[in-house]
This record gives C-alpha cells, sequence and structure tokens, in this order.
C-alpha cells in the first residue's frame, strides 16, 4: 500500500497528517509512504525526519494524489484539490460531509471511498479521532474568548478572572462534551464564572461533582440558554449531534440581548455552527461584528497549536491507519465495527445515514 501525505492547504492550517514516528511504524509495517515536499514543517517536522523515518519526498502535492492508494489528510479536500482525487482512491480524513454539499458531489462522482475522522467510533460508541482535536478546540475557545474580550480588538474590556472586588466575567458554555469540558476546565481555572449547559444530565452531574459547585450547571432549553447568554461576557457553542448539522441552540434575538464587546466562539462551525448569526471565519480573518458582539467561528482552530494538535491526533488515528496497512482497506473495514463506522462514501453512494440525511439525499 502506497500512503500519500499532502500538504494541509486550508488557510492557516499548520497540521500534518503524519509525524515521522508514524511513518515509521507504516514502514515497518509494509507501506511506502509519499510525503509531499515541506508538509510537517508548519508542525516542526522536516522532510530529513520523514526521510529517515523511511518515507519517498515528492515535490508536488499532484504526485502524492496521484501515486497513492490511500491518502492520509487532516482536513477535508478543497476545490483545489477536487481535481487530484483518483477514482476510487480511498481517502482518510475529517470530510464533515453534512457542511460540504459541494465535496460529497465531487465523493460520489468520483467514487471515492472516503473514511471521515469524525465518525469513526471506539467500541463504548464515542468518537475517538474527534476527541483530541474537540478537547484542543475546547481549551483555545477560552484563551482565544479572552484575547478578543480586549478593549483594543473591539472586546468588552472584561478580564475573565477580574481582581479582587470586581466581578469576573461570565463565561458560559453550551455542550459539555469533549470540547465544552475542556472549556469549562479552562475557564475555572482562570477564574471566570462558569455556567455549562446541555440536554444529557450524565455530563452535567460529572461536571458538578468535579468542580464541587464551582460551575453551575443547567439543562439546555431556551428559558435557560435566554438567561445565560444574554449575560454572558464569552459564549462558547460545542454542541454535537454526531455527523448531523449542528442544531441551532441560540437565535438571533438572543445575540441581540449580549452586552456590546462580548464575544462568542463557536467551536461547532465545522458542523454548520450552533448559534444562529454565526458564519465560517478563517485563521487570516477569525471575527466579525453583529450586533454589537464579536464573533468567531474558524472550523480549524487547532491549527493554531499546530505541533500539539499534530501529536494528540496522530497518536489517535495509528491504531487505524496500523489497521489499514496491516489488513488492507477492505478487510480492515470489513472486521473493524469502528472503522467501518468511519465510512461516509464509498462506490458512488452515502454510507453514514446522519450525513444523507442532512444533506437531503434520504
Ligand atoms: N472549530 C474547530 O476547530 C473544532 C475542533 C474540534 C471539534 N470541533 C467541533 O466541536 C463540536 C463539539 O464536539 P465535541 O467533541 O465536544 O462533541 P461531544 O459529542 O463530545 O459533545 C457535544 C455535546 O453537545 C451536547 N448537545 C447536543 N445538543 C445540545 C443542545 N441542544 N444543547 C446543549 N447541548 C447539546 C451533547 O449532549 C454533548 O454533550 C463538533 O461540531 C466538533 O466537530 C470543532
Amino acid at each position: 500500500m502506497l500512503i500519500g501525505v499532502p500538504q494541509e492547504i486550508k488557510i492557516g492550517e499548520t497540521r500534518v497528517s503524519m509525524t515521522p514516528s508514524l511513518c515509521r511504524r507504516c514502514v515497518t509495517l509494509g507501506a511506502k509512504v509519499l510525503v509531499e515536499k515541506s508538509a510537517g514543517i508548519s508542525a516542526g517536522f522536516t522532510d530529513a525526519e520523514y526521510r529517515a523515518a523511511g518515507a519517498t519526498i515528492a515535490n508536488s502535492a499532484r504526485r502524492v494524489w496521484r501515486e497513492a492508494d490511500l491518502i492520509l489528510k487532516v482536513k477535508e479536500p478543497l476545490p483545489a484539490e477536487y481535481g487530484l482525487m483518483r477514482t476510487g482512491q480511498t481517502i482518510f480524513t475529517y470530510l464533515h460531509l453534512a457542511a460540504g454539499a459541494e465535496l460529497t458531489k465531487v465523493l460520489l462522482k468520483k467514487r471515492i471511498l472516503g473514511i471521515a475522522y469524525e465518525t469513526v467510533e471506539a467500541t463504548d460508541g464515542s468518537y475517538p479521532l474527534l476527541k483530541p482535536m474537540s478537547q484542543i478546540a475546547g481549551r483555545l475557545s477560552i484563551q482565544i474568548g479572552a484575547y478578543r474580550l480586549q478593549s483594543q480588538l473591539g472586546g468588552s474590556g472584561v478580564l475573565l478572572g477580574g481582581i479582587p472586588g470586581t466581578m469576573p466575567g461570565h463565561v458560559v458554555v453550551i455542550g459539555a462534551g469533549n470540547s465544552g469540558a475542556h472549556a469549562v476546565q479552562m475557564a475555572a481555572g482562570m477564574g471566570a464564572r462558569v455556567t455549562v449547559l446541555d440536554l444529557d444530565m450524565r455530563k452535567l452531574e460529572a461536571l458538578d461533582i468535579e468542580y464541587r459547585g464551582r460551575v453551575v450547571t443547567l439543562m439546555s432549553n431556551p428559558a435557560n440558554i435566554e438567561a445565560e447568554v444574554s449575560d454572558a461576557d464569552l459564549l462558547i457553542g460545542a454542541v454535537l449531534i454526531p455527523a448531523a448539522k449542528a442544531p441551532i441552540v441560540v437565535s438571533r434575538n438572543v445575540v441581540k440581548k449580549m452586552r456590546p464587546g462580548s464575544v462568542i466562539v463557536d467551536i461547532a462551525i465545522d458542523q454548520g455552527g450552533c448559534i444562529e448569526t454565526i458564519r465560517p471565519t478563517s485563521h487570516e480573518n477569525p471575527t466579525y461584528l453583529e450586533h454589537g458582539v464579536v464573533h468567531y467561528a474558524v472550523p480549524n482552530m487547532p491549527a493554531l497549536v499546530g505541533r500539539t494538535s499534530t501529536i494528540g491526533l496522530t497518536q489517535a488515528t495509528e491504531p487505524f491507519v496500523a489497521l489499514l496497512v496491516q489488513k488492507g482497506v477492505e478487510r480492515a473495514i470489513a472486521e473493524h465495527r469502528g472503522l467501518a463506522a468511519g465510512v461516509n462514501t464509498r462506490d458512488g453512494k452515502i454510507t453514514c445515514e446522519a450525513v444523507s440525511k442532512a444533506l437531503g439525499y434520504s
């Protein structure tokens, strides 16, 4: 099997889908690895390190896409890559097809076997390849929010932790899953007032026990959301309905009630976002102002910390990549239910029900 590792081309992306250490593992297991020149450089991995790990370095993305049986990526293929895909190729990456109608059409037309990191399942039904990036995005959301609250950047000038004699900032986190729980941890650590809302009482109970009342946990319903969000200095959107488009949990009318200069970080933007006023932004131009509220909605936040993200991501993908190399793609999918759950497109059809529903194919 020849594994191709193209350089990521999404704006501001710094991650790479394979470290030299994962490369060495694949080569040891019998695969050939073709890495695009400088693909790892923004995550701190040089071509020399990949060569030493047994990879061949390709001068162009075109060559990687042309020769590889399996393309290993981080972000979903972008329009500039559509023409490079080879009919029948396997692509293992984040796909986020529920929010990607155009990409889905291309994958179907080219009969791509598209395995989406975000729907690969562990035996307990959790999403092991979503988890590390969600943890990073959750942690980052607070440092980004704290920075964007600064007066010179158009924020309200609230210091999240406050100082003695002042009211700390109010951080409201909607969604208490992987990203939400890590946002809560950072916000509480900074000394903010933290409220977290979810539909899943078990997640709220766990946070209540962990923080012994230092964090307010609330059921996610329209009344609680309106009351908390209208008082938030920093609102974090962290909900997920697996593989589906994110539900809108905060309406435009509620956003209008937020104080001027307050900040929204909608982590769920990669699934369409969970705030009515949100639209995707990029690392080049990460925020916009609407109703006086700063909106941040970068779909690839972990790229801000490319080194940590690359290591976190590839240690999660490694067992699945190793399986694909050892067994070959077809057998690996046939024998591993969790990996099979990652298959979103094959033979010109959508094979993931949630994606099919979200895009109106069923
Ligand atoms: N922007 C980025 O760079 C980035 C990076 C990583 C992950 N993400 C995205 O962040 C989102 C969250 O991922 P996660 O791993 O934390 O998911 P998760 O499944 O661990 O948690 C999601 C939580 O949302 C809750 N939820 C669902 N509907 C809700 C509602 N109406 N109100 C309140 N809570 C609700 C669920 O009960 C669950 O606890 C996903 O869309 C993921 O793709 C984005």
